[in-house]
């Protein structure tokens, strides 16, 4: 097996539905990370380094989605420290040849099923006001599960930018029973 491919995460807890398999990122996703943040525009695309983070720090809370073994989707997430009922989603990236099919909401439905996920009760997630496929794909996954939404502005563009970055709103998704997700 090539150094910079992953072994198959023995922690995933995998669904082969359609022939796209979830798991968990490893340290060798680092850079097709990378790639694929810089493939899916408006996405601010990080250090690899930050996505080295991602795949290890956070892989509990992170989701690799593999098709014919390309990634073709992830999920960075986290649980704040001082919000241990919630699952933050930092950034959701599907590659365009897998858009369409349900991928990114199935990739946030595996999150919350996780065992590191028991006590989620709400998913958030900052997005800018121009960005109608992340709108509509967070409105669609808690319309779909009957969840409540509220949002607000959390980042300014003026105040927190310095002006050269949108306003960042936050999307708060739950309470939720992840039972029923
Ligand atoms: C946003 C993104 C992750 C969606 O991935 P996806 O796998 O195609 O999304 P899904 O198929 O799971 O969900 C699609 C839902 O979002 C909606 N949607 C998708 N693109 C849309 C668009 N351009 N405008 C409005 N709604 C859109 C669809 O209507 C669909 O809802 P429905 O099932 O009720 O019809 C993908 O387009 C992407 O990677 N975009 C670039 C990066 C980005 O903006 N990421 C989000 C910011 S964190």
């Amino acid at each position: 097996m090539p150094a910079d491919e992953p072994k198959k995460a023995d922690s995933s807890s995998a669904d082969t539905k359609d022939d796209i398999i979830f798991r968990k990122p490893e340290s060798p996703d680092g850079p097709r990370v990378h790639k694929l943040i810089a493939e899916c525009k408006p996405l601010d695309e990080n250090s690899v380094y930050c996505n080295l983070l991602q795949c290890t720090h956070f892989a509990d809370t992170s989701v690799a989605a593999e098709m014919d073994g390309d990634l073709v989707g992830f999920i960075s997430g986290y649980i704040p420290p001082k919000q241990q009922n919630t699952l933050f989603v930092w950034q959701v990236a599907v590659h365009g040849k897998a858009r369409g099919k349900g991928l990114a909401k199935r990739m946030l439905a595996e999150l919350i099923k996780r065992d590191e996920a028991e006590n989620v009760q709400f998913i958030e997630t900052t997005i800018t006001p121009d960005n109608e496929a992340s709108w509509g794909m967070f409105r669609s996954f808690a319309y779909e599960r009957r969840m409540p939404t509220e949002e607000f502005i959390l980042f300014d563009s003026r105040i927190h930018f310095a002006g050269e970055h949108n306003d960042e709103h936050l999307l708060r998704i739950g309470p939720f029973n992840r039972d029923d997700a």
